[in-house]
């Protein structure tokens, strides 16, 4: 028997890179899915099978993973499967619709999926509410040894979250349903996690403490503004806060000429306000957008050749699928 499940991309509206380091932040889902189609063996045979990243082998020893086959970008399925009590091997295919290190925390999204087909096919009862637990080591070292978790929550309950860390743990309240109309464009500047958020933005911690800390502050403090202006259905002053947070962002060091190319074509459409999401030095940005002026901010983000990524947003989380 197989089983199937998907889990959504997310964005940032606002407070990544703050939000690792106890900020709040605001993630919504994004109906961009990954799935993971898992069958169990009658053998120890450990195959995971990736659209886009090959192959891994492994076999189960006892309760260790042994690899038999080397692929770094699949050896985060090993390193869940140890933490599993697996009664035998599995075969998983995955596939996604999220760009690959876009900062639509696509490996996120697939290994909620991946779990959520673990736990399906093996009786685990590990429910969506224990995914962040469960899966924030593996996020930390996918991230270069820091992360907040954030996508994980989001990726996993989906809709709006706003979203603090405390230590180990997450605070995570559910906004409600937003209606906002984004469009999203991919710079195809690839952009792993571990270079901003586990070497660029430590660096500069050590270099420039306080400055980087008054930064943060001030995201936190667009976190908490955007959370009023998400209440009152305020657009106009959700995208003034979207362009806030990416000036922030800039002074940071963590936007990219290509994401700024981007942004500023789409205000210059019309956008009410633009910024990139996620970790920066690429991958995708995204503009606020209403009825009249969809056309063409889609039309200018076109003309920057990004690749347009057309989607909606606040969708279901992790779920089983046929
Ligand atoms: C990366 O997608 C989002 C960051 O805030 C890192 C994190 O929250 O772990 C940059």
């Amino acid at each position: 028997m197989t089983f199937a499940a998907s889990s959504p991309g997310n964005i940032f509206l606002c407070g990544e890179h703050a939000v690792v380091y106890g900020y709040p932040a605001i993630t919504c889902s994004v109906e961009c899915r990954t799935r993971v189609r898992l069958t169990p063996l009658d053998a120890p045979d450990i195959r995971i099978h990736s659209e886009t990243c090959g192959t891994i082998e492994a076999e189960l020893d006892g309760g260790t993973v042994r690899p038999r086959t080397d692929n770094p970008e699949l050896s985060v399925f090993l390193d869940l499967l140890s933490t599993l009590p697996l009664p035998t091997g599995l075969e998983a295919h995955i596939t996604s619709d999220i760009p690959l290190k876009s900062g639509m925390s696509s490996s996120t999204a697939v290994l909620c999926s991946f779990l959520a087909a673990c736990s399906d096919a093996f009786d685990l009862g590990i429910r969506p509410q224990a995914y962040y637990e469960r899966l924030l080591p593996i996020q930390r070292n996918i991230h270069g040894g820091k992360a907040s978790g954030s996508e994980i929550f989001s990726s996993s309950m989906g809709g709006f979250h706003h979203i603090q860390r405390d230590g180990d743990r997450v605070r995570a309240r559910r906004l409600g349903e937003l209606d906002l109309d984004i469009i999203i464009a991919d710079t195809g500047v690839f952009a792993p996690t571990f270079l901003t958020v586990g070497y660029h933005v430590p660096s500069l911690i050590d270099r420039k403490k306080e400055q980087v800390f008054e930064v943060f502050e001030a995201i936190g403090a667009v976190t908490e503004r955007m959370q009023d202006a998400v209440a009152r259905g305020d657009r106009q002053r959700i995208g003034e806060l979207m362009d806030r947070n990416q000036l922030l962002l800039s002074a940071l060091g963590v936007s990219h000429p290509k994401l700024d190319d981007c942004i500023a074509e789409a205000r210059d459409a019309g956008a009410l306000g633009a910024k990139l999401s996620g970790s920066g030095w690429g991958g995708i940005m995204f503009a606020l957008v209403e009825a009249d002026t969809r056309d063409a901010v889609r039309a200018a983000l076109e003309r920057t050749r990004a690749r347009i990524i057309a989607t909606t947003i606040g969708g279901q989380g992790t779920r089983k699928e046929e």
